[in-house]
């Protein structure tokens, strides 16, 4: 048995589905999903528990100016650029349980396979879990892999507010606050490699009847925050041609974006999740409204055009009130490396896992990592393809395979030059 094989044979499938359950009693939901924000309390005590897994396999932590909170596994030659694998502990406000979750706990439990079989790493291979992938407690998302890529400043993700008007920025003092003992590494260093794996999120695998997906890259994205300001007015006295009525306007482009993001074979997606209306009172013109878009594409060039078209009905349909329209995420499609696609194809026919190519309709951040080291990702099934929804699901037998061709892999980057 080579030692990527001695180490994937040591990923435990109990262990690993019994983390899933514990790491789910954060943020709970009485209809057996999660709603874990970005820096809440849940994520904190969720993050808390990482530490404690970590700590008996003498994984060093350390957490970033961030958020993102690193376990490392040390390698013999400290000073090598380290392999990093991992995802995120936040969820969607009805999210499930294996969403970002099993890309940080089957990085640790490669980890822990390692530590079992007694395979110590050439270079280090740390688990990290990055900060807000989700965005949305604080949209945009992916704050902690666009830091750390340097895709955003520091500033830029600190300034970022939720709805109450508190800042990523104060959130992050609070988390170094109530992490005393992390010792605080610097902002983004060298590494030579990142593999995420992950739920699918949509129906191809398990369909197919395979365990493993080798995701060819990740579809384009735009998102926006669509405000239309008219004018707040008394619904009783107030006659139609003098009301500047915000949500009436948000209607029309909401109505008029969903006819014209359209295509003929059904691959764009268009989704208006977010609607505030102000002040929100039944009696009221409503003075302002603010939407979002979530815009995506596997081609660059409809992707930009229906980008266009947006901004361009936003504009054109905005009186009588006025519509800013302000760029969120421009993140263009991308094909990950065959070079590491072919490292999880060889792992998991190593493995006897048979497996599918695939490219990812959702986003992660290995979105951001793939512009500054080789990056590659795993999937496995999720029943119906069902995700951000409580009703999430996928069977320990698939999450362990994963885990175990992830574990393969990185023992094999992490004895690479
Ligand atoms: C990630 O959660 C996404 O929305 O693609
Ligand atoms: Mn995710
Ligand atoms: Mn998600």
């Amino acid at each position: 048995m080579t030692a990527p094989e001695a180490v994937a044979a040591a990923v435990d499938e109990q262990r690993l589905w019994s983390r899933h359950e514990a790491l789910a009693r954060f943020g709970a939901t009485p209809r057996g999903g999660c709603n874990r924000q970005a820096l809440s309390d849940e994520e904190f005590a969720a993050r808390r528990q990482m530490l404690e897994w970590a700590a008996p396999l003498g994984l060093e932590a350390a957490h970033d100016p961030a958020g993102n909170l690193f376990l490392r596994l040390p390698g013999r030659e400290p000073r090598l650029p380290p392999v990093l694998s991992g995802s995120h502990l936040d969820t969607q406000p009805t999210g499930g349980k294996y969403d970002g979750i099993f890309g940080v706990l089957a990085a640790l439990e490669a980890a822990e396979a390692m530590r079992a079989a007694g395979f110590v790493p050439r270079r280090p291979i740390d688990t990290v879990v990055w900060t807000n992938e989700e965005g949305s407690r604080f949209a945009p998302g992916m704050t902690g892999s666009e830091a750390f890529t340097g895709m955003r400043t520091l500033e830029q993700v600190s300034a970022v507010q939720d709805a109450a008007g508190i800042t990523v920025g104060s959130e992050l003092a609070r988390l170094r606050a109530a992490f005393p003992e992390v010792p605080t590494r610097p902002l983004g260093f060298p590494v030579a490699a990142f593999v995420e794996a992950h739920i699918e999120q949509g129906p191809a695998l398990e369909a197919a009847g395979l365990p493993i997906g080798i995701v060819t890259g990740i579809q384009g994205k735009k998102t926006y925050r669509v405000r239309v300001v008219g004018e707040e007015a008394h619904a009783g006295t107030t006659p139609r041609h003098a009301r500047r009525d915000a949500l009436r306007t948000a209607a029309a482009i909401i109505d008029a974006l969903y006819a014209a993001v359209v295509d003929a074979d059904d691959t764009v997606r268009f989704t208006v999740g977010r609607l505030v209306v102000l002040p929100n009172a039944p009696s009221v013109v409503p003075g302002e409204a603010v939407l979002s878009i979530d815009l995506r594409h596997p081609e660059a060039a409809p992707l930009d055009e229906f980008g266009r078209i947006v901004t361009e009905t936003c504009r054109r349909l905005a009186s009588p009130c006025e519509v800013a329209v302000e760029p969120l995420i421009d993140a263009p499609p991308l094909a990950f490396p065959e070079e590491m696609r072919a490292l999880i194809r060889n792992a998991a026919d190593r493995l006897r896992l048979p497996y599918m190519d695939l490219p990812s309709p959702a986003g992660h951040d290995a979105r951001n990592l793939h512009y500054v080291c080789p990056t590659g990702m795993v999937f496995v099934p999720c029943a119906k393809g069902i995700s951000h929804n409580e009703a999430e699901a996928a069977t320990p037998t698939d999450l362990a395979a994963g885990a175990r061709v992830l574990a393969a892999v990185l023992a094999e980057l992490a004895t690479r030059d």
